[in-house]
């Protein structure tokens, strides 16, 4: 469905030199899977997700889903950002969620059905009249999940979409986020920086080199769904959680290391 075949990502610096974002990098991704990626920050994890949506081209390599090499951003790529990016704060918020479906052809009644749909799929149907503004971080993030599912993508891009709430929001929506994927099948690619998310979620976990980054190891999570709160406490989702933390501390010191030698 997704798939990196050896791609390098290299980005000019201020000063006009080469800097190599990704090298090398190489995953797949099926039909339906929930992959979450993780690594030390800046190592390339939003700049892979780009190359997905078709925002960014890769310098070397290919990206592939469902076997053509992506040209452009379409709108079977749905993508997540983080909180506060780009809800139009001058429409209501099922405004917000019909833009999309408008924007792809459909009439004013079938957008408004569509929005009303998945703000509904996201708890947030009492709210449909009101403005960004109004609504809590956590609120604005349903709307950007809402605004995403409803132009029912077959890939859903999700970089760090609960990053900035608090643990109890994270945890509901994460809980919803599951729920619609069991529902939809779609391809998840999430990216996050919390491993407990990534071990919740999904069904494969990759974890990045530093930058220039690329995959140093993948999991896959035989957990079954549907999981809730109680899948934390297994000594499964334990042990995996601990695996994944020492690989990532490992890389960061690694990385950090390699700075000091640079440097000296
Ligand atoms: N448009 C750009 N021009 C130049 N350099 C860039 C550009 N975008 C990203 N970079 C650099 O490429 C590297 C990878 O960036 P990217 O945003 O993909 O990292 P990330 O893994 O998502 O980090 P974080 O976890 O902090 O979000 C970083 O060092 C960043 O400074
Ligand atoms: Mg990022």
């Amino acid at each position: 469905m997704i798939e990196f075949e050896n791609v390098s990502k290299v980005y000019q610096t201020p000063a006009g030199e080469p800097f190599p974002a990704v090298k090398n990098l190489s995953l797949k991704i099926e039909e339906g899977e929930f992959a979450t990626i993780l690594g030390p920050s800046g190592c390339g994890k939003s700049t892979s997700l780009r190359m997905i949506a078709g925002f960014e081209e890769p310098t070397r390599g290919k990206v592939l889903v469902n076997g053509q090499e992506v040209e452009k951003p379409n709108s079977n790529r749905a993508v997540v950002f983080q909180e506060n990016s780009a809800l139009f704060e001058w429409k209501t918020i099922k405004e917000n969620v019909m833009f999309g479906p408008k924007a792809c052809g459909a009439s004013n009644s079938e957008a408004e059905e569509i929005a009303e749909k998945n703000l509904e799929l996201v708890g947030l149907k009492d709210f449909l009249q009101q403005y960004p503004a109004q609504l809590s971080g956590g609120m604005q993030q349903r709307v950007l999940i809402a605004r995403a599912l409803a132009n029912d993508p077959d890939i859903l891009l999700m970089d760090e979409p609960f990053g900035a709430l608090d643990a109890l929001t994270k945890t509901l929506l994460q809980e919803k986020l599951l729920k619609i994927w069991e529902e939809t099948g779609q391809t998840v690619y999430f990216i996050t920086h919390d491993v407990e998310e990534a071990v919740f979620l999904s069904q494969s976990i990759h974890v990045m080199t530093a930058q220039p980054g690329q995959i140093k190891e993948s999991w896959q999570n035989e957990l079954p769904y549907p999981r809730d709160l109680d899948v934390r406490k297994k000594d499964e989702f334990k042990k995996l959680k601990d695996d994944i933390l020492k690989t990532i501390h490992n890389e960061t010191v690694t990385a950090a290391k390699q700075k000091e030698a640079e440097i000296a």
